[in-house]
């Protein structure tokens, strides 16, 4: 069967460690889309692993399979297994020839399209790992897959229809002078083809490559689990995420289907788990409802709007370790919004919940999750939603609209719980469910019910072992 975890959120919601925690029973994790963009940790007794290409099956030596639906870096894929070798890992990762590699252009014209957007404070606040202009090139039927490095005259011919036009675009259009980038052989033919040519001999000579739908098929036919680990998250999906301040691919459990060639009645028929972050946090750009203070540069409005709940923010992210992984950044940070929840849950089907982070609500007064919003809709009623009621500040919903600018024009209608004492974590992950504070199980049981889906596991800290586990799923 398979079991397959998905952010509900914004991204970093802790779903490296729910993989770990449920990946001793699976024989195959495989990334379904995403590529190193991804940030995923693990820590198992006290060392942490942060995974960005290689599945998180890797801490417990499970095989890894990188699906058609991911778009793959060989320089850091290749980087980043030499690195876990040399920690004492042996990754086993299989790449499916049907995805796209990332390209030294793509990186480059990642990093100018965001230049030319933060003129007109449009820039996403993308990673610059070349993702949007690989998926880009996916859907303009001019990339280049993973089967494609294996055969050098298709390589050739696949790079000199391409580079030409990515040179003329970042010459032409967007005034670059490519030979004094600190990459300069980014468009240059011959020096890609040496390069990439190279990366599909290493993965012909290790035997890397498979037809990942027929591989993750015949694991589960001859009897085996696999389990389909998400990147990103519902909200910063490219159809039901927060467009344009999305990544360019659907975390949602949609895209474990189409992302490794097993049938949606295969990823329907196994379990589908949806993990949630406590609280929010959000790493660039786009709206927030619930947000708490705001971070100079992404959250919108901030130089206007001042100062506003700053100390709840600081105690949050501090708590949280909210601190990007790569540039340190502090990342943006606010109280649950349910709308969002009650959007994912519908959108990928959870059949049960993980949620993480309790630990660091702990010691709060109270704590206070968006319920639902007010959407202000000026004059005119909003088309299309069901289950909408008046209420003073406009009309109340419970679901995420389907534009940003509606988005924006919404207000949560909070709910305030009780808040929790701090504890012995460990002993409490130790002691099972009914040893969580009581504020603490009021929170997790109202979210089941508002969800609809039960709780499978709440994390208590980020080791391993603690989390408190309800449910195994395999
Ligand atoms: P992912 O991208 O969804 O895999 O999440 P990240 O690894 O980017 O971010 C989650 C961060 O929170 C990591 O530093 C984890 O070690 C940590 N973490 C995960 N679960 C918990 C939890 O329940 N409590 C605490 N305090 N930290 C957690
Ligand atoms: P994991 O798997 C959080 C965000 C970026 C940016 C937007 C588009 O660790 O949860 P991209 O480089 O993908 O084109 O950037 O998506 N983003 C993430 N945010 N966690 C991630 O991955 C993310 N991957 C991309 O910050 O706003
Ligand atoms: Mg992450």
């Amino acid at each position: 069967m398979t079991v397959t975890i998905v952010g509900a959120q914004l991204g970093d919601e802790g779903k490296g460690g729910v993989v770990d925690l449920y990946s001793d029973e699976a024989d195959v994790v495989a990334r379904y889309q995403g590529g190193d963009n991804a940030g995923h940790t693990v820590i198992e007794d006290g060392t942490e692993y942060k995974l960005s290409l290689v599945p998180s099956g890797a801490v417990r030596g499970k095989v890894g399979v990188l699906g058609n639906g991911c778009v793959v870096n060989p320089r850091t894929l290749f980087d980043e297994i030499d690195d876990l070798r040399e920690r004492g890992l042996d990754p086993d990762v299989r790449v499916a020839r049907r995805a796209h590699v990332i390209l030294p252009y793509h990186r480059v014209l990642d990093g100018i399209e965001e230049d030319v957007k933060s003129e007109s404070d449009q820039e996403v606040g993308t990673t610059g790992r070349g993702i949007g202009p690989t998926y880009e090139d996916k859907a303009g039927r001019r990339g280049v897959r993973v089967g494609d490095l294996l055969d050098p005259d298709v390589l050739r011919e696949r790079l000199e229809y391409v580079v030409p036009q990515k040179r003329a675009l970042a010459e032409d259009v967007y005034g670059l002078d490519v030979d004094s980038l600190d990459d300069p052989e980014a468009f240059d033919i011959d020096a890609l083809f040496e390069e990439y040519r190279e990366f599909g001999r290493r993965l012909a000579e290790n035997d890397m490559t498979v037809n990942a739908g027929e591989f993750l098929a015949n694991t589960i036919g001859d009897g085996g689990n696999v389990m389909l680990e998400g990147a990103q998250g519902t909200i910063i999906d490219i159809d039901h995420g927060n467009y344009p301040y999305v990544t360019s691919s659907n975390p949602t459990a949609g895209g474990a289907a189409t992302g490794t060639g097993l049938s949606p009645g295969v990823v329907g028929g196994g379990e589908v788990v949806g993990v949630v972050k406590a609280y929010l946090s959000r790493v660039g750009s786009g709206p927030m409802p619930t947000e708490l203070g705001g971070v100079a540069g992404d959250t919108p409005g901030y130089d206007e709007q001042g100062e506003n709940d700053e100390d709840l923010a600081t105690y949050i992210r501090e708590e949280g370790g909210e601190y990007g992984t790569v540039t340190g950044r502090p990342r943006r940070v606010g109280w649950l919004d349910v709308p969002m929840l009650r959007h994912a849950a519908r959108a990928s089907g959870f059949t049960g919940l993980a949620v993480n982070h309790l630990d660091v609500l702990a010691g709060m007064d109270e704590v206070k999750v968006g319920h639902s919003y007010d959407l202000d809709t000026g004059e005119q009623s909003s088309p299309g939603s069901q289950n909408a009621e008046r209420s003073e500040g406009g009309e109340e919903i419970f679901t995420m609209p389907s534009t940003t600018e509606e988005w924006t024009r919404c207000e949560p209608n909070f709910r305030t719980f009780d808040g929790w004492e701090d504890a012995d974590w460990a002993a409490v992950a130790a002691d099972g469910y009914d040893a969580i504070p009581n504020g603490a199980r009021e929170y997790l049981e109202y979210l089941s019910d508002e969800l609809d889906t039960p709780i499978y596991a709440v994390g208590v800290g980020a080791d391993r072992d603690e989390t408190v586990v309800v449910e195994r799923p395999y």
